[in-house]
């Protein structure tokens, strides 16, 4: 198994209801191997009066019993004392077995199996744990949450009975209200173990490969498409001749051809956002070297494709919150412009027509810019190997050193966190770090910087050519962008064979 271990504690008056249904099938495997753990918790026993009575009558009159504010207080902290209590005991243990890998010397020259294992978080500090109100009052949930919330490593569900929860206990430990939808259930335990479902089979090692290329269907934002098994013939009714051909091609194109039509025809919603992408794409492909910057984002489903017209496309990037856009033309640019909501505190654009320049500055009074050029690495296999160094990803404790060295716009927060995803690389010198490089929020490459007393050796050609190994291994399609300027730079990028794009691109802040 690689990945982290995802822990699931739910709050509820009723355990086994929720242990009992899902301990079977798949996700009762995945807790056998050790993949996810479920703990509940009833809230019952957390109780101070002797007849463990849970609920009283609403201030105010009303039908109905509420959950009262201490018994669901007192079984979230003791939850949270439990989750602080094994997060140190593997932080220590992590902290030896690094003490132990260094003392041996282990060469890291894969890319790390394990991308959740710092979250960004220096020692000590622990991050708050998020706690999950199921409610119909709550944001709907969506596969693009499961992924979301897959990325923690503990969460807690806190499950409603009758009426509802003491309001101040909900101000005081919810982090997250969450419904799975517009009908109201009798309690929280069934949204629980659907979200816990839908979240589980994101957790790495809890589905089968074969499996988790399912999800990837629905993550192009189309429905499956019809399925057959045998008999050929069932009530008269005959397979579609198609998927017998064992031509696979024929039977790919096919297959996607009834996803478009069912998704079409069932969910117009979808095919709608669907086909917004397709038309984004096929515009952005005109100058595919120039607009890496934005089909990178919606090929690796982490942009959102606000507008595609013939002649512009407006992206919003969701990891790193940037707006990106490309227009044929001014009137065009102001129509784009025109969707993204305004007083925003945190602005940051990415675009590629110099009149897009000044028509932001007008509308969001931004007009911080850095010209840079794009370069593409278009090849399917990584350069040679060369120099012989150990590159090794980074860890909280880099952090200060990377800031020190690296002073560009980004906060020391950004590159921590950068780190924390398991973006950050490095090369060590004889008394620490000689050199890193990673891969931004939004996903091109950068960050590179090799300590003056170890340039000329190499180092930073051997350390992006691992960074684009890295990323072709994720299938991703490696580029940077340089800023206008920086000879070196752009020296090291015609070495390493990348492809200079024709347009510049413009970084407003
Ligand atoms: N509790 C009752 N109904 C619910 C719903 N639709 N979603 C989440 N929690 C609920």
């Amino acid at each position: 198994m690689n990945g982290h271990v995802m822990h699931f504690h739910v709050l509820t008056l009723f355990p086994e209801m929720v242990s009992q249904g899902l301990s079977e099938s798949i996700l009762g495997r995945a807790a056998q191997r050790g993949c996810i753990e479920l703990e509940t918790v009833n809230i019952r026993d957390y109780t101070e009066n002797r007849h463990k009575k849970v609920d009283d009558y609403p201030y105010g009159g009303g039908a109905g019993m509420l959950m009262q504010a201490q018994p669901v207080f007192d079984a979230c902290a003791a939850v949270k004392e439990r989750i602080a209590a094994r997060r140190s005991g593997e932080g220590r243990a992590d902290r030896e077995a690094a003490k132990e890998a260094l003392a041996t010397e282990v060469p890291a020259t894969e890319p790390p199996a394990k991308e959740a294992s710092a979250k960004g978080v220096p020692y000590g500090a622990q991050p708050p744990v998020r706690v999950v109100y199921v409610t119909p009052q709550g944001e709907v949930f969506s596969q693009r949450m499961a992924e979301e919330l897959a990325a923690e490593e503990d969460l807690i569900f806190l499950c409603g009975h009758y009426e509802g929860i003491d309001e101040r206990v909900l101000e005081e430990v919810v982090t997250d209200y969450v419904s799975i939808g517009d009908y109201v259930l009798t309690g929280g335990e069934l949204p629980a173990m659907v979200m816990i479902d839908a979240i589980s089979r994101m957790v790495p090692g809890v589905l089968k490969n074969e499996e988790s290329a399912e999800t990837e269907s629905f993550q192009d934002g189309l429905l499956e498409y019809p399925q057959y098994t045998r008999p050929e013939i069932w009530h008269g009714r005959q397979v579609p001749s198609i998927l017998l051909s064992g031509d696979h091609a024929k039977v790919g194109k096919w297959r996607l051809e009834q996803s478009e039509e069912r998704t079409r025809q069932r969910r117009p919603d979808l095919y709608e956002a669907y086909s917004r992408k397709d038309r984004a794409v096929s515009w952005l492909s005109k100058d595919r070297l120039s607009h890496m910057d934005m089909l990178e984002p919606i090929r690796r489903g982490q942009a959102d494709v606000i507008r595609a017209e013939e002649g512009g496309v407006l992206l919003h990037d969701r990891p790193s919150g940037v707006w990106m856009l490309s227009a044929s033309d001014a009137d065009m640019g102001e129509r784009l412009l025109s969707e993204i909501p305004r007083g925003e505190k945190e602005l940051l654009f990415a675009v590629h027509q110099d009149f897009l320049v000044e028509s932001i500055d007008r509308r969001f009074h931004r007009n911080r810019v850095n010209v840079c050029r794009q370069a593409v690495y278009t090849r399917k296999t990584p350069p040679a190997p060369d120099g012989g160094f150990m590159v090794r990803p980074l860890t909280a404790r880099d952090a200060d050193a990377v800031y020190e060295n690296y002073h560009t716009v980004h906060s020391r927060e950004y590159l921590l966190g950068r780190i924390g995803a398991g973006a950050m690389f490095g090369i060590d010198g004889p008394e620490g770090l000689a050199a890193f490089a990673g891969v931004h929020e939004e996903g091109s490459m950068g960050m590179l910087e090799v300590l003056p007393a170890f340039r000329r050796r190499g180092m930073g050609e051997a350390l992006e050519a691992w960074l684009i190994s890295w990323m072709l291994k994720k299938g991703w399609v490696p580029y940077c962008q340089i800023f206008d300027g920086n000879g070196p730079s752009l020296g090291l990028q015609k070495k390493l064979g990348l492809k200079l794009a024709s347009g510049r691109l413009y970084w407003i802040s």
